[in-house]
């Protein structure tokens, strides 16, 4: 597939977070991916489903909803109600992966399971079935800026070979921290196809948006 360069919203300036929103999207982001955390799952707080909803308002673009949060099923109709495109569930957030994923899909939403940095693909592997995407984390979730871990190539390489090789192969991979000019070429040429980008994106005063999302995007077309 076309690759696609999904900046993270979580590293906008959340005062000013419209016009970074329209800035991102004139600039030729091909997604949005919101942060849920709930102070549980992960050791930070960001975002709730009303923002999702205020997304809806300023952009066209899908909304890919990344949930940090224990208990993810009780949030799923209130995303979708509030525009969501994609919704993504950490296998350990929930007792019943399976069941969440197919309680996203039950609402005519896409669906995808994350899969922590200690987490091995085994966990998910009998979700191919019915997963639309698996994210894989390149860091430890819950905050923006932090380094790449760099073993975690090797688990997007071995994730594009088991989807090769497997029947159900109709899920994208996207990738999520860390993700820079630096890294980025590493990650498309292991398989990935979607990159999540935030601080990269948003950090600085003056940034150049078109010129940071260009980049990643020829640097990641291998
Ligand atoms: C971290 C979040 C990421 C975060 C990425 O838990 O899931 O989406 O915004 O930020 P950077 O690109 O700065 O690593
Ligand atoms: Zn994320």
């Amino acid at each position: 597939m076309t690759i696609k360069i999904a900046p993270s919203i979580l590293s906008a300036d959340i005062m000013n977070l419209e016009r970074d929103v329209r800035a991102a999207d004139k600039a030729g982001a091909d997604v949005f991916h919101i942060d849920l955390m709930d102070g549980n799952f992960v050791p930070n707080m960001s975002f709730s489903p009303s923002v999702v909803e205020g997304m809806r308002r300023v952009t066209d673009k899908p909304l890919d909803i990344h949930m940090m949060m224990q208990n993810p099923d009780a949030y799923i109709k209130p995303i979708v109600d509030a525009g969501a495109s994609t919704i993504l569930i950490h296998a350990e957030s929930t007792q019943h992966i399976y069941r969440s994923i197919e309680l996203v899909k039950s609402y005519g939403v896409r669906a995808g399971v994350v899969v922590n940095p200690g987490t091995p693909l085994e966990t998910v592997k009998e979700l191919f079935p019915i997963i639309d995407r698996i994210l894989v984390m390149t860091v430890n979730p819950g905050f923006g800026g932090q380094k790449f871990i760099p073993g975690m190539t090797k688990k997007i390489q071995r994730l594009d070979q088991l989807r090769q090789t497997a029947a159900d192969d109709n899920f994208d991979i996207e990738v999520d921290g860390g993700v820079n000019p630096e890294t980025i070429r590493q990650c498309a040429k292991a398989g990935a196809d979607i990159f999540v980008a935030g601080s990269y994106l948003f950090d600085g005063n003056d940034a150049d948006l078109k010129g940071r999302i260009d980049n990643l995007r020829s640097l990641a077309a291998v």
